[in-house]
């Protein structure tokens, strides 16, 4: 949601480290931006709400050579988008100067605290509550007094501090929000996300919950939240900044749809049965007699995530013959689930960080139940509390609308519906050399459609001013229906459901006219006939009727306004495949109808509060 960039160098450009760093972090979504430099003995403040170019206009005005400094980018939790509640925030002597991602829930307790021992507070925010605290526990050691603040906290954040009077140093300090010590070249970096700091050092340390981090130019220690030191080690990123750039498309968004025959073939490297690594089973984090024993699946997501996992649920259950239960990440976390042993909970997340997904897996957890975290992020707080995890290979996925994580997610879950098979003796050495062939032809199949890009572009044109649009299909594909609603809406605003196609009769045909255009997923699959009948039902109802069907599938012609063709899959392969021309189709009228497409208005790229 919110970003965080700090930065103590050898230089004086910290405000421009600090203003391109948040550039990057752009895509979390924000309503406000500032910064806060030593310059000289005291910490200039900048703040702006709006876009970072308005806080880049701010600071053309002004000289302001710095060497240490932090900056944020915010997205309003408490407190309305203004100058006054931007960060960073002060407390009362204008010395110490803090950035805050996350929520803290007592911080109304903790305002009534110290409004009691005469502290004034400037803002709305319960942020501002942080550096106030800090100034209460500060004895000359501001990582100290860091830490002993945040254990006076309740809820989830990361941090990072200054003081005007130690311009050697920088604080952080996180809890179930990400923070990220970036080790650069006679310098340090603090940022929310690792793709703040890739322009400058693509060595990094993932702070761990309740750890405060004190960071000099050339040293780096950390503490535990009882003060303890403890041992750290750098990961290397292998994401190149190219990586994050657009890459010359348009929007991320489109880049990152044409990336997905690389997504598939990176998330299935070496942990094909034929590829004698085997590696599927040594990411999972279980034993082979483990996984032979789970009983029943429960995967938990939240989003487009959520509609992967119910993919999952077809795969699982056909290939392994296990039972498989699927949950928003917010609904099973209150219904008090019935849990065992023997249960595996598979977490599905991109971010690795959504607030929902984290509280479930830590009840999962502590249920007793093997945990498995499938995400695209190494050192998310997912990543890294589940027991095992197949990660999607997706690279940073910056735009808001997930496309090619989800078609990462769908081929980890096959692979984990494989292996679970596997271990369930389901799956004969023969059908299992099948499946390697199948899964080594789809990026192909996803180049294939992609090649037909131009096609999607010239339907979306006669759909751009749709004002709502209904999905529908069956079987494996309902989620994908479900997928290609929630893509439509969240980028261009259209009104979009989706739904399954058995359910027309059952209320949603009342809907259906000559406005309302009706996409239907009917590719070849065992209902496949069904779905062709549901579409005549609402052709004759003069709805216009948009089609993905399999080349060559001359039955579609007569029932379709429009026909979005994709090569012939597997049916338990077909969602990864029926996905990239609703991906495109809702990219395509949401950039025709002028929509913010990589950053949508309301949206985040991670939830990473309730
Ligand atoms: C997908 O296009 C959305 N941006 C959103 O639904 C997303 O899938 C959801 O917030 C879950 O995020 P996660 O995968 O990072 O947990």
């Amino acid at each position: 949601m919110c970003g965080i960039v700090g930065c103590i160098t050898n230089g004086t450009e910290a405000p421009e480290i600090l203003l391109k760093g948040l550039k990057r972090l752009e895509y979390r979504g924000y309503d406000s931006a500032g910064i806060a430099v030593l310059n000289g003995a005291d910490i200039r403040t900048i703040r702006e709400v709006g876009k970072l170019c308005q806080l880049e206009t701010a600071l053309a005005d002004l000289d302001l050579p710095s060497a240490v400094g932090l900056g944020h980018t915010r997205w309003a939790t408490h407190g309305r988008p203004t100058e006054v509640n931007a960060h960073p925030h002060r407390d009362a002597s204008g010395k110490i100067v803090v950035v805050h991602n996350g929520i803290i829930e007592n911080f109304r307790q903790l305002r009534d605290e110290l409004e009691k021992e005469g502290v004034t507070f400037t803002s709305e925010t319960d942020s501002e509550i942080i550096a106030h605290l800090i100034a209460r526990f500060y004895e000359g050691d501001l990582a100290e007094a860091v830490r002993l603040a945040t254990r006076r906290l309740r809820g989830a954040w990361a941090i990072g501090a200054m003081h005007a009077d130690h311009p050697e140093i920088l604080v952080g300090a996180r809890k179930d929000c990400p923070l990220v010590v970036g080790l650069g070249d006679d310098e340090m970096l603090l940022a929310s996300d690792v793709t703040a700091v890739l322009d400058r050092t693509q060595k990094v340390v993932f702070l761990d919950d309740g750890q405060t981090a004190k960071l000099t130019r050339t040293s780096l220690e950390i503490v535990d939240e009882e003060g303890h030191p403890v041992d750290w080690t750098a990961t290397v990123i292998g994401w190149s900044l190219s990586q994050a750039e657009r890459g010359g498309f348009p929007h991320f968004m489109l880049k990152e749809i044409f990336e997905q025959p690389t997504v598939v073939s990176d998330t299935l490297l070496g942990r094909l049965e034929d590829d004698g690594e085997h590696g599927v089973l040594a990411d999972l984090g279980m034993s082979a007699d483990e996984l032979t024993t789970v009983g029943r699946v429960h995967i938990i997501a939240c989003g487009t995530s959520w509609h992967a996992g119910h993919v999952a649920k077809f795969l699982v259950e056909r290939i392994a013959r296990i039972p498989v239960d699927v949950d928003y990440a917010s609904e099973f976390r209150y219904r008090e689930p019935v849990l065992g042993e023997h249960d595996l909970v598979v977490a599905v997340s991109q971010s690795g960080e959504t607030a929902d997904t984290i509280a479930a897996l830590r009840m999962a957890k502590a249920a007793g139940c093997r945990t498995l975290g499938i995400c695209n992020v190494i050192g998310s707080t997912i990543h890294r509390e589940a027991d095992g995890s197949l990660m999607t290979h997706a690279g940073p996925e910056i735009g808001v609308a997930s496309t090619k994580a989800f078609t990462g997610q769908l081929t980890a879950l096959v692979l984990l519906a494989l292996e679970l098979g596997r271990m369930n003796g389901r799956l004969s050495q023969e059908e299992d050399a099948r499946w390697s062939d199948r899964l080594r032809a789809l990026p192909g199949q996803i180049e294939l459609c992609l090649k037909r890009a131009d096609d999607v572009h010239e339907v979306a044109l006669k759909y751009v001013s749709a004002q709502d649009f209904l999905f529908i299909g069956r079987g494996i594909n309902y989620p994908i229906a479900l997928e290609g609603a929630l893509k439509l809406k969240e980028i261009s605003y259209i009104h979009a459901e989706g739904y399954p196609a058995g359910e027309m009769k059952h209320g949603p045909i009342a809907l259906v006219d000559s406005r309302m255009p009706i996409v239907a997923l009917c590719t070849h699959s065992n209902v496949r006939e069904k779905v062709i009948t549901n579409v005549e039902e609402a052709r004759v109802r003069d709805a216009r009727v948009i089609v993905v069907a399999n080349d060559g599938d001359d039955e579609v012609q007569p029932i379709a306004d429009d026909i979005l063709w994709v090569p012939r899959v597997d049916d338990l392969l077909s969602p990864i495949i029926n996905v990239v021309p609703l991906q495109l189709l809702s990219y395509f009228i949401a950039r025709e109808r002028g929509a913010d497409v990589d950053q949508p208005r309301n949206l985040a790229k991670s939830v990473t509060v309730e």
